[in-house]
């Protein structure tokens, strides 16, 4: 995390999701509306950013992904076991509020995220994302995300890369 004073932990019962404002209408109401279905379904698991301890800064959603070896560039897909596929941790939301936005707390959320994918037990190769628009791929290609050569919003960071970069 970044210096700010912020403390993540899963979203649970007792946060107040309802005053969350991050500029996109679709990433609020799922905020609001869907990501609980989503956690108790098992189909995402979702952290939250507070502000002294209370307030939702920001939030981002994990769930297992795959990522097919023949969309991957070449270069990297030819260093890759013969399998069809490659595990991936897909991050399907990241949201910062308003408010928070500009403090480096989508990056802290984001190297929250690489913490987490990296830290299991049940290997993945990379971090996955759908980015929603061109700002979003820029924020992160900004953060060494690679964009697939046919499918340019989706983006993703071989953990490896990402545990290398923590040793340095
Ligand atoms: C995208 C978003 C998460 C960024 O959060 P943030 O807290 O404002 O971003 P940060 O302050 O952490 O920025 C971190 C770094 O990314 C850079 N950055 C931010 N947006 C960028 C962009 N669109 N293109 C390139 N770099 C970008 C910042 O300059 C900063 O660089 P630095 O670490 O070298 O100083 C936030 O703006 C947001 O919630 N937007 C609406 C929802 C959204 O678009 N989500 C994307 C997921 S699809």
């Amino acid at each position: 995390m970044s210096a700010a004073p912020f403390f993540v932990a899963p979203l649970d019962a007792t946060h107040d999701r309802t005053g969350f404002r991050c500029g996109s209408a679709a990433l609020d109401r799922y905020f609001r509306e869907q990501v609980t279905q989503d956690i108790r379904r098992r189909v995402a698991a979702c952290f939250v950013a507070l502000a002294d301890r209370k307030r939702i800064a920001g939030y981002y959603t994990l769930a297992s992904a795959s990522l097919m070896l023949a969309d991957l560039p070449a270069d990297i897909g030819k260093k890759l076991p013969r399998y069809p596929a490659v595990p991936a941790v897909r991050m399907g939301r990241l949201a910062v509020d308003e408010a928070f936005s500009g403090q480096g707390l989508g990056g802290a959320l984001l190297a929250d995220a690489l913490v987490r994918a990296t830290g299991s037990e049940i290997a993945a190769y990379a971090l996955m994302v759908d980015a929603k628009d061109d700002r979003a791929v820029g924020f992160y290609a900004h953060h060494g995300f690679i964009a697939l050569p046919d499918s340019p919003s989706t983006l993703f960071l071989p953990l490896a890369t990402a545990l290398a970069s923590r040793k340095r």
